[in-house]
């Protein structure tokens, strides 16, 4: 049994976009949609008191997990207490700034509530409305801020933005598939291609040698209720989380424990960290099954979105490159192995 290497926070399950590859039945399984700070730090508080083999000394928190953490209006409430009470822990950042005002950027780099930023910048004015429902001008004005504050504090917080472009994402579910993604409007179909364009944008913005940008891998969880009616064999597949599973939780806004990230239901509960200990979900019967389950292939013995394994998948929109993805999740090693590495060459535009 590994130790838990992250956990992954799901402070809300709302969100201020409506990204067409991204589904929209988050969180329809949780009553909750805002975690409360006194959850949290009951959550917290079972991490803290963990036996040392169970978990990593370096602890990953990861915040923002399915939603926009900044549509909880205790959010920074939540992350000072994730800094209090696991203050060896790396606070990542998950969220695509159309919330991070100034005035949040300011407490965010002032009190030290993060050490590592995700973003995803989807395309450039027009696209990006059509990927996300929601305009540019706002994330990218807060983004420029963050920068050039956390560069004036001297702060090294290192942000990502990783870009999934519409053209890319149209493109990788109809080679793949011969059908259109279900939410991209009939219209928008044709999407100009601007990864470039944003590449030269973000070059503009971020800072060398501390800030990336990338793009997106593309998974098509977003397309999951019209894959499954193609009959496809899910038992051919295997699990590409698997390896992330064995190593992370995921908590939803009531403190239940999620199987996997991609769960965006919230509905394969494993226990829940508010109400038992962190030794009794990591170790619990039901975390066991499901991961055996995933090992031998069973996805009918699990259900809800392991059924469509199949949109778990990395995908391109090259056939073959989507195929050598598949032959690489097969053999969970490789993937293993491999994942840092896509990570850090795929389609990449690092900013020297
Ligand atoms: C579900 S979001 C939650 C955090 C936050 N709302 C955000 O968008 O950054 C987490 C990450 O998943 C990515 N994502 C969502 N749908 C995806 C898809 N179909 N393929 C690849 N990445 C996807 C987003 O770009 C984001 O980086
Ligand atoms: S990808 Fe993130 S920003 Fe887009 S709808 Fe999903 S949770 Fe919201
Ligand atoms: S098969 Fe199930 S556990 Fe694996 S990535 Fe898909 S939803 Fe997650």
């Amino acid at each position: 049994m590994s130790p838990i290497h992250a956990i992954n926070f799901s402070l809300t399950s709302l969100c201020s976009a409506r990204c067409v590859y991204c589904p929209k039945d988050r969180g329809e399984s949780c009553s909750e949609k805002h975690a409360t700070p006194d959850l949290i730090d009951a959550v917290l508080e079972s991490v803290e008191h963990a036996p040392d083999h169970l978990k990593r000394a370096s602890l990953r928190i990861r915040l923002g997990e399915n939603g926009d953490m900044f549509l909880n209006p205790d959010a920074i409430e939540i992350m000072r207490k994730v800094r209090r009470r696991l203050s060896g822990a790396t606070l990542e950042l998950y969220n695509h700034f159309y919330l991070v005002e100034p005035s949040l950027t300011d407490v965010l780099l002032k009190e030290r509530l993060v050490d590592a930023v995700y973003l995803n910048i989807d395309g450039m004015h027009d696209n990006y409305r059509k990927a996300k429902g929601i305009h540019l001008d706002r994330p990218l004005a807060n983004l420029r801020y963050f920068i050039a504050r956390r560069n004036s504090l001297g702060l090294r917080i290192p942000v990502s933005v990783r870009a999934l472009t519409l053209s890319d994402y149209v493109a990788t579910v109809s080679t793949n598939y011969h059908t259109s993604p279900r939410l991209v409007d009939p219209d928008d179909l044709d999407a100009a291609q601007d990864y470039a364009e944003l590449a030269s944008l973000m070059r503009g913005i971020l800072t060398p040698r501390l800030d990336s940008f990338k793009k997106s891998i593309v998974t098509l969880w977003g397309e999951r209720d019209s894959l499954r009616e193609l009959g496809i064999d899910e038992g051919k597949f295997a699990c590409p989380l698997l390896f992330r599973i064995q190593r992370e939780l995921c908590v939803r806004p009531d403190g239940g424990c999620y199987l996997c990230c991609a769960d965006s239901k919230q509905e394969l509960l494993i226990g829940n960290l508010a109400e038992e200990s962190f030794e009794a979900v990591v170790l619990g019967e039901t975390r066991r099954f499901y991961i055996e389950c995933l090992q031998r292939r069973h996805y009918d013995s699990i259900g809800g979105p392991c059924m469509t394994v199949y949109c778990c998948q990395i995908h391109h929109k090259s056939r073959l490159v989507t195929r050598a993805f598949r032959l690489m999740t097969q053999y969970g090693w490789l993937l293993r192995m491999s994942y840092e590495f896509w990570r850090r060459a795929w389609g990449v535009i690092r900013i020297p």
